[in-house]
């Protein structure tokens, strides 16, 4: 039985800051953002948006009446949670009406909680052939104004629906991973900004890639020409061309080439919306399905997961039959297209809005927003979602 990717689902915030402005009021080249950085535009999000309504958003646009009643479990991987008790994967599933009889969970490992809940949903569906499992990576990635990681900060969710018989990707086996306790990024419970070692972190990214990829070399008898593209997670889009970089000597020139021109289409999305953090290694893969017209079905995709702290996973997928007919380009075209540029100061604004902390109540003006699913407010402590369709 194949086992896979049958739906992928995404959503960003409707506002967006260029990031060539951004370099300009932080006195640096913008070339250092668009180049050294490799990100063009840093998705934000508004008051009304938190990873829980990023993630219905995303998952709304794929799921029909039948995914909504056979999904029977919700795997919400993030990183930038809203409660450190209750798993924003129950918000989610009530949010889409999905069959009460799931189970709902939340999973942590920085940005690898996406991966994580993709295996576990292999596993559950090995048992379960008849269900499907909603995986969900969502994230804000904030490390404040003014910061070296400002400019890698973005906010945006994947939906992914794990199925027997996928009509996008099928997972294969031969997965490997290796966990390492580092501290190359990590957020205390006490604080709502990420502290991050970003060259160590850097180059951890790179030990971790080549580990796995020296491990998976060794069990599988596979080389980069066995690989029609390779995606990485992407914190930032240049990190994962040094990783790709790091491994390249081994490929004869007419794979190099095609290693490298696909990973530019694999990092056109992320290039757009920033650090997405739990769903950036499926926003590469999307950008790859979605922009390059020509991928034949039975290409493999390499897949590198990476979540600090740290935790590292290559896997690798192998494309179904007329793929292309399951993705939804049309829908991903209008999304960036709709999208609203605000200037640097209104970034700013916007970055220092919080929402009350004391119990007071708090209702928010979601007219503005285009998302069907926003925060409408807080009340006693609880956030107030509202699905504008119901
Ligand atoms: N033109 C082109 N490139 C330029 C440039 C210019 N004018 N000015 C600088 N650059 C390049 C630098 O050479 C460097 O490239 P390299 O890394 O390939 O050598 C790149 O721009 C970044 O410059 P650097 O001085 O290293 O930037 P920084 O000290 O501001 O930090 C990060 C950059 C990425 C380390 C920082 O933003 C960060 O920590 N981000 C968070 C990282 C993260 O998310 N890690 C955890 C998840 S894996």
């Amino acid at each position: 039985m194949k086992i896979g990717i049958d739906k992928i689902g995404f959503y960003t915030p409707h506002l967006y800051v260029d990031m060539n402005k951004l370099a300009v009021s932080r006195n640096v080249e913008p070339e250092k953002f668009t180049i050294g950085i490799g990100q063009s535009k840093m998705a934000i999000p508004p008051i009304s948006q938190d990873p829980v309504t990023l993630a219905a958003n995303a998952a709304l646009e794929i799921l029909d009446n039948e995914d909504k009643e056979k999904i029977d479990f919700v795997i919400f991987g993030t990183e930038s949670g809203i409660d450190n008790s209750k798993s924003a994967g129950v918000y989610v599933h009530r949010l889409l009406g999905l069959n009460p009889h799931a189970r709902a969970v939340e999973v942590k490992q920085a940005c690898y909680g996406a991966t994580a809940g993709i295996q576990m949903a292999k596993g559950h569906i090995a048992l379960n052939p008849d269900s499907k499992v909603l995986v969900l990576g969502s994230d804000i990635a904030r490390y404040g104004l003014n910061t070296s990681g400002e400019a890698t900060q973005g906010a945006g969710a994947v939906a992914l629906l794990i199925s027997a018989e996928p009509r996008i990707m099928e997972l294969e086996e031969n997965n490997v991973y290796l966990t390492d306790d580092i501290m190359d990024f990590w957020r205390p419970i006490y604080s709502d900004k990420a502290f991050v070692d970003g060259k160590f972190s850097n180059e951890q990214y790179i030990l971790f890639f080549e580990k796995v990829w020296e491990q998976y070399k060794a069990k599988t008898d596979l080389s980069l020409k066995d690989f029609e593209a390779i995606c990485f997670h992407l914190p930032y889009t240049k990190m994962g061309l040094k990783a790709l970089r790091a491994v390249l000597d081994e490929a004869e020139e007419e794979d190099k080439e095609r290693l490298l021109a696909n990973f530019e289409i694999s990092r056109k999305y992320n290039r757009n919306v920033g650090n997405i953090y739990t769903g950036s290694l499926y926003l590469s893969l999307l950008s790859l399905l979605e922009q390059k017209d020509d991928l034949q079905s039975g290409a493999k995709i390499g897949l590198f997961s990476y979540g600090s702290g740290a935790v590292g996973e290559f896997f690798t997928g192998i494309l179904q039959p007329n793929y292309r007919e399951h993705l939804h380009i049309a829908e991903h075209t209008q999304l960036f297209a709709a999208r609203k540029e605000v200037t640097v100061a209104e970034y700013e604004e916007i970055f220092q809005e919080t929402l009350p902390i004391d119990g007071s109540t708090l209702e928010l003006d979601v007219t503005n927003d285009p998302a069907t699913i926003c925060l409408a407010g807080m009340k006693d402590n609880m956030r107030q979602y509202v699905n504008k369709e119901d």
